[in-house]
């Protein structure tokens, strides 16, 4: 795809060759990531944050990431103190906020509503989230971060054995991921859910007619002792009618280091997009995990940066003129190992 002045919308609109050039300019923004180099380059851009749903990772990686490239900040966060609380239509919104911004990230509750932004929208837009449809750059530093992973371990992407677990049904960044992970080869996708909180039925079947092997299951232990990848996710409390429903599948798979250990293989990574549910009757992913060096939750968090600085580069076309516009930092930085 072009990526100059493009929206950013859903993953479907990424080739492998396209995702292979976001990593390639992820890989290159490092040292910026890093704090051992600073540019410029985006020096006077201003980037419109627009969280309409809350947001800790996706809000501020995503302002980091202009940040880090030398751009200014802009945010919006929740309906009340926005217009919209007014009665404005998102056509207006989006007329007047591209009047202010060069690109601008949105999260709403909506499916389809970035879209719909997007359309009358005069800057590029890219979807931070909508509803329980679709989260592109999550899924871009999902595959980003298991490809760092499993080539750490000498493994390749084509072949991949992944069970994601939880809320299916709802968690939009299973979504973005299943249709990113369907662009490989010969996959072993195991889905683990609660049978009401399955994944919609046309993601098994855009896996499946890209010749993946899925695997549909109700039950933990096994389902993660073949695998690569475990990744978690948490029961999307919000897109329930009431917190008694969601209440009926919060803690149904809790992975512990005592169940990591009978029944995952040793090298087994463990990812989540965050936040983990940590109240003790969800607790997905348990703090027992925290030393083990497979839990790459943190590194998965940390990729969302470098991920966030390719897309604004590419986005607004300056991948070519990044270190032109850099120097060395003056201040301490932390050590790429720290
Ligand atoms: C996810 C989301 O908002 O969809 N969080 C994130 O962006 N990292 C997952 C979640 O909220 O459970």
């Amino acid at each position: 795809m072009r990526f100059a002045g493009s929206h950013v919308l859903s993953v479907e609109q990424f080739s492998r060759e396209d995702i292979e050039q976001i990593f390639k300019v992820a890989d290159s923004m490092e040292p910026y990531a890093l704090r051992k180099r600073v540019t410029r380059v985006l020096e006077g851009a201003i980037l419109g944050n627009m969280f309409f749903e809350p947001s800790t990772r996706t809000r501020v990686s995503f302002g980091c990431a202009f940040n880090l490239l030398g751009g200014e900040v802009r945010e919006t966060t929740g309906f009340k103190s926005s217009a919209i609380a007014k009665g404005e239509s998102l056509y207006d919104t989006a007329r007047v906020l591209s009047g202010y911004s060069d690109v601008i990230c949105m999260r709403h509750p909506e499916a389809g509503s970035v879209a719909e932004f997007a359309s009358a929208s005069r800057v590029p837009v890219v979807n931070g989230g909508d509803g329980a449809n679709e989260h592109p750059s999550q899924a871009l530093l999902d595959l980003y971060t298991i490809q760092k992973e499993v080539k750490a371990k000498g493994g390749s992407m084509d072949r991949l054995r992944i069970a994601m677990i939880g809320d299916l049904k709802h968690g939009r960044t299973v979504h973005s991921l299943s249709r990113l992970l369907a662009l490989y080869e010969c996959l072993d996708v195991v889905l683990v859910s609660p049978g009401e909180l399955a994944m919609p039925e046309s993601y098994v079947e855009n896996l499946r007619s890209a010749g993946h092997r899925v695997t549909v299951s109700s039950e933990l232990n096994q389902s993660i002792s073949q695998v690569d990848i475990v990744y978690s996710t948490r029961i999307q409390e919000e897109r329930f009618s009431s917190k008694e429903e969601a209440d009926l599948y919060r803690g149904r798979f809790r992975l512990n280091q005592a169940i990591y250990t009978k029944y995952c293989q040793p090298n087994t990574v463990i990812m989540h997009p965050l936040p983990r549910d940590s109240r003790s009757d969800a607790n997905e992913l348990d703090n027992d995990l925290n030393q083990n060096p497979n839990l790459a939750i943190f590194r998965q968090a940390d990729n969302g940066v470098l991920v966030r600085m390719a897309l604004f580069a590419m986005i607004l076309d300056v991948v070519d003129q990044v270190d032109s516009h850099s120097r060395d930092v003056n201040w301490y930085h932390r050590r790429a190992n720290e």
